[in-house]
């Protein structure tokens, strides 16, 4: 399963996806692709470091979304991906993209949807006092952070957490939810269709600390 990975900041996921296809642990799929809106984000420096195709498209440069939306499509196409996505991209796709897209795209958010959608979820949780967030991987759809989930990995908020040690679990939890979502959707106990998500009996969709 080739897939096609889309970020804009840090890239700390994408690098444990490399990683992760290259050790064999994901039945089979590997990152083959990325693509970037921000010049000099670090995910593209794990793309380089793995010999792996990858593409600027800045946002800044097209006069609208549509422009924008055409470029990507235009750079994803030879990439020939069966999946694309979405670790820390921090653009919302418009079903321009959505409806013209060679492959189902998916995201990784840090909340436990559908709570705390949108772009500051590890802050949201944190400043609502939750007793346990987590992160969701899920489909995408035209309604931002609001498609079918696909996996989710919990995290409790203790009592001694800080903002820091909060978001550092989380990001821990990540680090095992978007590769276990892919090794899944690459093995078959997992899929999506045009109905949606559907997950084989007696496959465990979510994780815990
Ligand atoms: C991750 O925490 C991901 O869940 C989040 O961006 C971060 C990217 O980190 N995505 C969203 O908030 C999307 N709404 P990374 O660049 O180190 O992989």
């Amino acid at each position: 399963m080739r897939c096609v990975a889309f970020a804009s900041g840090r890239g700390s996921n994408v690098a444990k996806l490399i990683e992760a296809g290259q050790a064999g642990e994901l039945s089979g799929a590997t990152v083959t692709g990325l693509l970037v809106n921000r010049p000099n984000c670090g995910a593209l420096d794990h793309a380089k470091a793995a010999s792996i195709d990858h593409r600027v498209v800045d946002h800044t440069a097209y006069g609208s979304r549509v422009a924008f939306e055409d470029a990507l499509l235009h750079d994803l196409a030879p990439m020939e991906p069966d999946l694309i996505i979405l670790a820390g991209f921090m653009r919302i796709l418009t079903p321009h993209f959505l409806d013209r897209s060679p492959a189902p795209i998916i995201n990784l958010h840090p909340a436990l949807l559908p709570a705390f959608p949108g772009a500051h979820a590890i802050e949201d949780a944190f400043e609502a006092k939750v007793r346990i967030s987590g992160c969701s991987t899920h489909l995408v759809t035209a309604d931002l952070d609001a498609g079918p989930v696909l996996m989710q990995g919990a995290v409790p908020l203790k009592v001694t957490d800080t903002l820091d040690t909060f978001r550092q679990r989380m990001q821990s939890m990540e680090y095992r939810v978007l590769p276990a979502t892919i090794a899944a959707l690459a093995r078959g106990d997992l899929s999506v269709d045009a109905q949606g998500v559907a997950a084989q009996p007696g496959f465990d969709a979510y994780l815990s600390e």
